[in-house]
Order: C-alpha cells, then structure tokens, then sequence
C-alpha cells in the first residue's frame, strides 16, 4: 500500500503542490482542497480523496459512514457493522463474533483508503457493502450522492474532538516531526485547520444534506449515543433497513450489540496489535467519555470555542 501511496501522491502532484498548506496533524501538512483540509499524506492523503472521486463507485445497496476523526468513528463502524451482522449471534455464537478478535477499522474500510488497494473494496465481502469516510458531504465521490444510498453522520462536540485529536495525533505522528503542544493544536483547530476540517463547515455539510434528505441520511451525536445508546441502536437498525423483530428485542440482542460494541468491551478486545493501516489498535480507545475537554482547555480557550461555534452555527439548530 505504502507504494501505490507514492503512485497516487505522483499522479495528482502537479495539482497538490499548488494549494495553500498549513501544518498538519499526524503529517507534515494539510492542504485546502474543495474548502477543506486534508493530509500531505499517508491514509486519507488529499491524493487519496482526489484518487476516489475519479474512480469510487457506490451502489445502492451501501452504507456510508461519515465522521470527523475522533466523532466517534470507530463506535459507528462496530455498531453498524454488529447490526447488519447480527445472524452472528445466533446459536449463542457471540463469543466467536467477528468484533471480538477483529478491530471495527478492519471490518469497515474507508472509501479513501480504499483507493490504495490492488482490489479494491476486496474486503468487504458482506452486503450491502459497509463502508466510512471523513470526506465532507460536499466532497464526496459523485456516485454516492446520486445511487441514493443510506449514509449515517455522527457528529461530536467541538472541545471532546479537539482533545482526541490532539492525542491522537502525537501518538501517531511521525517522531521526526516532533510533538504538537495543546496551544498549537487549539490554534489549528480555531482555525479550522484539521483534517477534514473546518470542524463547523464538515459538520454544517452534513446536517444540511440531512434536513434536503431525511430518509436517507441519519444525523446523530456522539452525546446523544453515550446517554441511550439502546435506543438509538434499535432507531439505527430501522434506519439501516434492519429492523429489530419483537422476538429479538426479547431475546435481549440490541443489548448484546451495545456490549459488544462498548467502549470497554473495545478497548479490551483492542490491546495489542496494528490495524491493517498500521495504526496501533489501542490508539482509538483513550477515554471514551463526553466532556473530557474540561482537562485539557482554559476559561478563555472554552470562551472562544464556544464563541467560535456559536457564530459558525448561528443558522442551524445543532446544538453543538
Ligand atoms: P477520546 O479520545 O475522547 O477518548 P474515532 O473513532 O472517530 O477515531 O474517535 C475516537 C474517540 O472515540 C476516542 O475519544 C475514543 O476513546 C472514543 N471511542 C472509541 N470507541 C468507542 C466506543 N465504543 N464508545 C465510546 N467511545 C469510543
């Protein structure tokens, strides 16, 4: 994969290296392309994005998952995927379940890595075909938005995404960038210099796709699913076109897939090892809880976040 990197960093080159750059996160930089910023390189590399709106083809039958890094992708991605999977728990077969000895990014790719394989989409051999992305709505390969499939948003406050983000970043960055201090990266974000970013503009994207397309696109938060994540499991798998029967309620399955798919449940699943990405497993499970910001920022810092946000959505009804 690392090769067909270059290869595709190659063939957009000339249109790259004329855009505004900033610096990056978890690589050296971020370029703006379409309104948004995206990696110089390695996975979701702004080659990558440019590589799958030419080539990526959706079909009807697919789920997307959209997110922000750190909005709780990694939740999505085992929800969705236990959902639509779940003849796996019949029989009392929940101890051989795929998301026990798998992680949720190697069940679910994403469309813009996707583009570095030599087969693409090889890996998901489930249907309909589960797929994530970071790419904001605006963004996204045509096909998606025409073949009128079903696409999940989830969105996180603004603080909590900043803090993941941050430690995110200098676990996985390149050591020869040195480390990005808390000042530097709540500067960038301010900004909205992230990847994917501008945070409100990703999120905007989505929630206004929502409101033209209701029936296809399901908008939730982060909070809204740390407080009844059983309920918004079983609204999910009725969105997604799986519907909870009586019979299973009873049986108690949206409460095993909420296990299943916990936080603790992950992270203890996810101690060791490297996700095909080469990203450490334990690297997408810090604290998983709302409001963690409260650790990291100062008054003045949550102020002008706050301020920030509050202009940027002054249109719209998140109340981020
Ligand atoms: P924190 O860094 O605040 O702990 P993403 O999956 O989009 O990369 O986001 C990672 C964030 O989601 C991290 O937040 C991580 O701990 C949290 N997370 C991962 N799995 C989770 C789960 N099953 N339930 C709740 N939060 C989870």
């Amino acid at each position: 994969e690392k090769a067909n990197m270059a290869l595709i960093f190659e063939r957009y080159k000339d249109r790259i290296i004329v855009l505004p750059k900033e610096k990056g996160w978890h690589t050296e930089n971020l370029y703006l392309y379409q309104g948004h910023w995206f990696p110089s390189k390695y996975l979701f590399s702004i080659a990558n994005v440019m590589g799958s709106q030419k080539t990526f083809q959706a079909m009807p039958s697919d789920i997307y998952l959209a997110t922000l890094p750190k909005s709780g992708t990694t939740w999505i991605k085992a929800l969705t995927f236990a959902i639509v999977n779940r003849t796996m728990y019949k029989n009392n077969s929940l101890s051989t379940h795929k998301l026990l000895s798998s992680n949720p990014h190697d069940c679910v790719p994403f469309i813009e890595n996707e583009i570095l394989r030599a087969n693409p989409t090889s890996v998901v051999e489930n249907c309909p075909r589960i797929f994530a992305t970071h790419t904001p709505y605006t963004s996204l390969p045509q096909s998606i938005i025409d073949c009128g499939c079903r696409i999940v948003y989830v969105c996180r406050n603004p603080k909590d995404v900043l803090v993941s983000l941050f430690h995110f970043a200098n676990k996985v960055r390149d050591e020869s960038l040195g480390i990005i201090t808390f000042e530097e990266a709540f500067k960038l974000f301010c900004e909205g210099v992230i990847p994917s970013g501008p945070y409100w503009d990703h999120v905007k994207g989505y929630y206004k796709a929502t409101s033209e397309h209701p029936a296809r696109i399901l908008f939730l938060t982060y909070e809204n699913m740390s407080v009844d994540i059983a309920n918004i499991v079983k609204n999910l798998a009725k969105f997604l076109g799986y519907p909870f029967t009586k019979e299973e309620e009873a049986a108690g399955i949206v409460e095993e897939v909420v296990k299943i798919c916990s936080f603790e449940k992950l992270r203890e699943v996810n101690k060791h090892g490297n996700i095909r990405a080469g990203i450490p497993k334990h690297a997408f499970f810090r604290e998983g809880r709302v409001g963690d910001w409260s650790n990291h920022l100062t008054d003045e810092m949550s102020h002008i976040l706050d301020q920030i946000t509050k202009e940027k959505f002054r249109d719209e009804m998140v109340n981020a």
